[in-house]
């Protein structure tokens, strides 16, 4: 082997006898090495324990890549700070979608062809008059979009590359209108339709905030944001909805099913619920004057507290995300002349602190995507249950992109991963009376 030659196999020697695993290691085009671990059990007769799959490679993907150490994010090889500030959501959803950006035409085609999606079946809608008022919206969406399958049966043909097409288009266009309603019914207020002569992010906004009374009035600065918005939330790599999508899709479940249950892993508050949760976190801080109480909280690991909106699985530097997010946070707040905002005050007060203090500084602690994205919403008007159905919206994309990739994949097989047993052995069976 050359010095800058990569290796090509490890070894593994069970300590006190002669068995040991050869295991080839494979190169991606980005990004460390990894130990093809697929005959470690046939030649060594062990598996591995890698509890939240935080050094395991579950799959081979072309679609997105992250640099957890130097804060890059790449979707199909394009930085996430160009894409915010050059492109467009649905331009972004095509190239998640097929690899390369589309040229003028291309666009066109699928312009269209998600947009003649944006209707849901009326009957649908009765869907609506079942749930609470005050039901969580993303409640509605899990319970909306898992239905899907029972109104689109003739895009469910998992095995046909067109009905998996038309169930992107499907998932794609439909999404932003479902969570509308979901808002809309909440409020009382009657559902808009789409409207397909307005952008992807203007419809929604459209149908977010429209009255049929009132002529809807746009503003570019905010369907500008919420356009960058839904490209930063498109793709992240395996993360856990991701992964939750893809694993149901390796049972040969229906694209529509698959979505709902990315949605439900989605809904947590260490994954999607966590822009939520800032704000909740914000409001039981109340004032400035109660950081140094709340800091000291988080800092006493028996509080199980932790700062919201801070930390994360991979970026161990900063998120790139955040620091788009950050700048369209301050012209968001420009835009609407939000100057003296107590919350938005006592955010940056709180981050100021945090970025400050060794506990979070040692950690490698900082502020993620959701610090920002919560204060951006809660500045347009969205209410704080809505955070987390929006970043379902956007991330459809993304899932979708990595169902399509999972079942084209030759290499896919069920996911079924092992365990490290830990119950009791093997006992009989004792009689009810015979127990002490
Ligand atoms: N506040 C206080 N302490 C923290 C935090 C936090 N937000 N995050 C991590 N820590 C501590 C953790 O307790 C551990 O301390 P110690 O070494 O003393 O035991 C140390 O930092 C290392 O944490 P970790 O185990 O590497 O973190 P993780 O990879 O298991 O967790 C995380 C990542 C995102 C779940 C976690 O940082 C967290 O709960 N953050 C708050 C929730 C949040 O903002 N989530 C949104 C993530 S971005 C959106 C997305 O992509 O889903």
């Amino acid at each position: 082997m050359s010095a800058s030659a990569k290796p090509s196999q490890a070894t593994i020697t069970i300590e006190g006898s002669n068995t040991t695993a050869v295991l080839p290691l494979l190169s991606g085009t980005l990004g460390p090495q990894v130990a093809d671990i697929r005959k470690l059990q046939a030649q060594a007769g062990i598996f591995t324990f890698d509890p939240g799959y935080g050094e395991t490679a579950s799959c081979e993907s072309k679609i997105t890549y992250i640099d957890g150490d130097e804060g890059v994010l790449l979707y199909r090889g394009y930085p996430i700070a160009q894409l915010a500030e050059k492109s467009t959501f649905l331009e972004v959803a095509y190239l998640l979608m097929y690899g390369d950006l589309p040229n003028a035409a291309q666009f066109e085609e699928f312009n269209h062809g998600v947009t003649m999606h944006t209707m849901l079946h009326e009957q649908i809608r009765r869907f609506w008059e079942g749930f609470r008022r005050d039901a969580h919206p993303m409640a509605v969406l899990c319970g909306v979009v898992g239905a899907m399958s029972a109104f689109y049966p003739d895009s469910v043909n998992i095995n046909d590359a067109r009905e998996r097409e038309i169930s992107a288009f499907r998932l794609i266009a439909k999404i932003p209108t479902i969570t509308a309603w979901a808002y809309k019914y909440s409020i009382g207020q009657p559902f808009m339709y789409p409207r397909n002569d307005l952008s992807y992010a203007e419809n929604f906004l459209y149908m977010m905030n429209a009255v049929p009374a009132e002529s809807y009035r746009k503003n570019p600065i905010l369907e500008r944001a919420m356009d960058r918005i839904l490209i930063l939330h498109a793709d992240h790599e395996q993360n856990a909805s991701t992964s939750t999508v893809r694993l149901a899709g390796s049972t040969g479940a229906n694209p529509f099913a698959c979505i709902a249950a990315g949605i439900a892993a989605l809904w947590g508050p260490a994954h999607g619920g966590a822009n939520e949760a800032v704000l909740k976190m914000l409001g039981e801080i109340g004032d400035k004057k109660n950081i140094p109480a709340f800091i000291a909280e988080v800092k006493d690991k028996s509080s199980h507290t932790k700062l919201m909106g801070f930390g994360h699985r991979v970026y161990k530097n900063f998120d790139p995300r955040a620091k788009i997010m950050q700048q369209t946070c301050y012209e968001v707040l420009g835009e609407l002349g939000i100057k003296n905002d107590p919350l938005l005050d006592l955010a940056m007060e709180l981050e100021k602190i945090a970025l400050d203090d060794d506990y979070f500084v040692s950690r490698k602690l900082y502020p993620n995507v959701d610090f920002y994205s919560g204060i951006i919403l809660k500045a347009m008007g969205f209410p704080t249950t809505m955070f987390t159905p929006l970043f379902a919206l956007a991330r459809t994309t993304g899932w979708i992109s990595q169902w399509m990739e999972m079942i084209e994949d030759p290499q896919q097989r069920i996911g079924r991963p092992r365990q490290l047993y830990t119950g009791a052995p093997q006992r009989d069976y004792v009689a009810i009376a015979a127990r002490a």
